[in-house]
């Protein structure tokens, strides 16, 4: 059994590479889409509950059991619970990291094209270059050939190092970019839209949404924590590092709807333009911007390498499993992984009006998300099969594993937990997979 696992050289290598999966288009692309989908303000609220009280706890959780059984989500749940069905959820995971990976390439490689688009100066019009049906599967595949050769390769030296530099690059960026939107005239509508919030547009399926975005943002529900928890050693702290992965998460996503929404109102446009938006806001903002052409360039660099952290993430989940669990070789097996998820995404980089089967798709109703195949991937596995895997994750660690075995798991290395430990225990044996269930019961349109 004991193949030589890798472990992270260094908590400070532990924090990086899990706020590398979290910190990505899900702070930059798809959070503000989805507040401008989801009425704004009171959506935002929402949001940051859903990350105090669920996505945090729920991290420690999948971070003890990853930490305690040193595998892949499947192999988790075989050590904890030998030839159960339980297996299922671990299965479930590896799929969802396929299914994310996916349509994330897919946007991935519209970012890394518009480094090109904004280096050229002539940005045009987004909606015929997504349309582009070779121009969009070859950044696509170049974009997961990108991540695959780096999984490849080993993910502690180059991406580290890079991730290292670039991040706080990127944050000193969006700090100028909140500056600058916010001296547009017509930009205070745009804050009020962002943070003064409208109880009155609360719908279920809105809560159900921002409960999405929560697991999606943090990269939980699907295992991912698990499996970088197995590279963790015994004298990190659990709760500290979750606290920070949490903490630069939010506040990219928030620092993001402070570009967003102010310039967006200043131009006049509107927010419900779905995944589309902030490729029509951003490059119009920084072509009218004194120097903005060169901003830019670095903006759409910047966000790739943020995509290229989490989309390496949510290789090395289908890659650990194949290892752990198939016995493959790690280096044999990287690259025939990436082209089986390359397959799944093809329709997903079809969907944006190249053909039109796939544009108006609409397997799964209108009244839950957008009918081209890229939203409803983005539905499927990025909202629903987090929330469900996160519930019944909670249900496994909670009571089949145990809350009891997990918090001994949590105390080596941060004793503090004793403090609080009562308290956890019951978020997720009782509050978590509770307010999970009763917001999926939105997908049956029981509630609304
Ligand atoms: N959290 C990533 C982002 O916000 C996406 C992701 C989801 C990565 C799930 C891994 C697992 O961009």
């Amino acid at each position: 059994m004991e193949v030589q696992r890798g472990q992270w050289s260094s908590k400070m290598g532990f924090i990086l590479a899990a706020a590398g999966s979290a910190i990505g288009l899900g702070n930059i692309w798809r959070f503000p889409y989805v507040v401008g989908e989801n009425g704004g303000a009171a959506f935002v609220l929402l949001y940051l509950i859903f990350v105090v009280v669920i996505g945090l706890p729920y991290m420690f959780a999948e971070l003890a059991l990853g930490r305690f059984v040193q595998r892949n989500p499947v192999g988790a749940i075989e050590a904890i619970r030998p030839g159960s069905l339980w297996k299922g959820v671990g299965y479930l995971g590896v799929f969802t990291g396929v299914g994310i990976l996916s349509f994330y390439g897919v946007v991935a490689g519209w970012t890394f094209g518009y480094i090109f688009k904004l280096m050229l100066g002539v940005v045009g019009d987004f909606a015929s270059f997504i349309a582009d049906p070779w121009l969009v599967i070859f950044l696509f595949a170049f974009f997961i050939a990108l991540t695959a050769s780096i999984v490849h390769g080993g993910v502690e030296g180059g991406i580290e190092k890079w991730a290292k530099i670039l991040m706080p690059v990127l944050f000193v960026l969006l700090i100028g970019l909140i500056v600058y939107a916010n001296s547009l005239p017509g930009s205070g509508e745009g804050l009020v839209f962002y943070l003064n919030p409208d109880f009155s547009k609360l719908t279920g399926k809105i809560a159900l949404e921002a409960l999405g975005q929560a697991f999606f943002s943090l990269s939980l529900g699907m295992g991912l924590m698990i499996t970088y928890g197995s590279y963790l050693s015994k004298k990190e702290n659990i709760i500290s590092s979750a606290l920070y992965i949490g903490f630069f998460d939010t506040l990219i996503a928030i620092m993001a709807g402070l570009i967003i929404f102010p310039a967006l109102f200043a131009m006049g446009a509107s927010p419900n333009e779905g995944p589309a938006l902030v490729f029509v806001v951003l490059p119009d903002l920084f072509l009218q911007m004194p120097g903005g052409a060169v901003v830019g360039v670095f903006f759409f660099i910047l966000l790739s390498v943020a995509a290229l952290t989490s989309t390496i993430s949510l290789l090395e989940v289908q890659v650990a499993f194949l290892v752990d669990e198939k016995k493959l070789n790690r280096k044999m097996i990287v690259w025939p992984a990436a082209g089986f998820t390359l397959l799944i995404g093809i329709p997903s980089a079809l969907s944006q009006g190249s053909v039109d089967f796939f544009t108006n798709f609409g397997l799964i109703p209108e009244r839950l998300c957008a009918p081209d195949f890229l939203s409803q991937m983005s539905f499927l596995f990025g909202t629903f099969s987090l929330a469900f895997g996160a519930l019944m994750l909670s249900i496994f660690i909670g009571w089949v594993w145990g809350a009891d075995k997990a918090t001994e798991e949590i105390l080596q290395g941060s004793p503090s937990f004793q403090k609080t430990h009562k308290i956890w225990a019951f978020m997720i044996r009782y509050f978590i997979p509770i307010i999970i269930f009763i917001l999926l019961l939105n997908i049956f349109g029981i509630f609304n």
